[in-house]
């Protein structure tokens, strides 16, 4: 937790995409194959014993680790995508935004009860986005649900982690 190398690598952008928002840049570790390395080794610490099935990657930045992580606890990868990008039956969940509602989904024959699912994205904020991650894998009555983010922002009342139903396991390497 907390690890000063991935603390000391994340790029902060001031006032990105708009005034008043510090961006917190994930692709500075993504390019440090030590970062990478770190953070593949931290989650697999975490989740090596949970019986993890598949992994499900929230589009875009939360794709990249999932892959490393799949491949080392022999899990499988699942895309949670944006309307319109998955090519078959889709199951569906929508979300509330500052402004208006968001939607995400993924491929109805991607889950099944005998799954242990871990969730996977770069950063947690309002928590929106996972939640509503969460809320759609739970429609597929997997055996248990993880969620993981790199970076949770907790400096900045969003209070991300309080989105979240009780019974959802949550991990973030750093906090900032
Ligand atoms: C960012 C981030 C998370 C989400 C976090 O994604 O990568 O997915 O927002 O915010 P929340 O906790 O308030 O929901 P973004 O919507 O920018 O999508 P992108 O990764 O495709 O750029
Ligand atoms: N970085 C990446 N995604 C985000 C951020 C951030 O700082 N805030 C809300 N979504």
């Amino acid at each position: 937790m907390n690890n000063k190398l991935l603390l000391d690598n994340l790029r902060c952008i001031p006032d990105w995409p708009k005034k008043g928002i510090n961006f917190r840049d994930v692709t500075t570790l993504f390019k440090n194959p030590e970062c990478i390395k770190t953070i593949t080794d931290e989650m697999c610490e975490i989740y090596k014993d949970k019986g993890i099935t598949k992994i499900v990657g929230i589009e875009s930045r939360g794709f990249v680790m999932s892959s490393a992580v799949a491949i080392r606890l022999g899990a499988g990868i699942v895309l949670c995508r944006k309307p319109g990008k998955l090519p078959c039956e889709t199951v569906q969940e929508s979300y509330k935004k500052e402004y208006g509602t968001d939607t995400i989904e993924i491929h109805k024959d991607s889950i099944n009860e005998d799954d242990v699912v871990l969730l996977h994205d770069d950063l947690l904020a309002t928590g929106g986005t996972m939640k509503a991650a969460c809320d759609l894998v739970k429609k597929f009555n997997p055996k248990k649900i993880y969620a993981n983010f790199i970076i949770e922002l907790v400096n900045e009342d969003l209070n991300g982690r309080a989105a979240f139903d009780k019974d959802i396991e949550i991990s973030t390497l750093i906090q900032v």
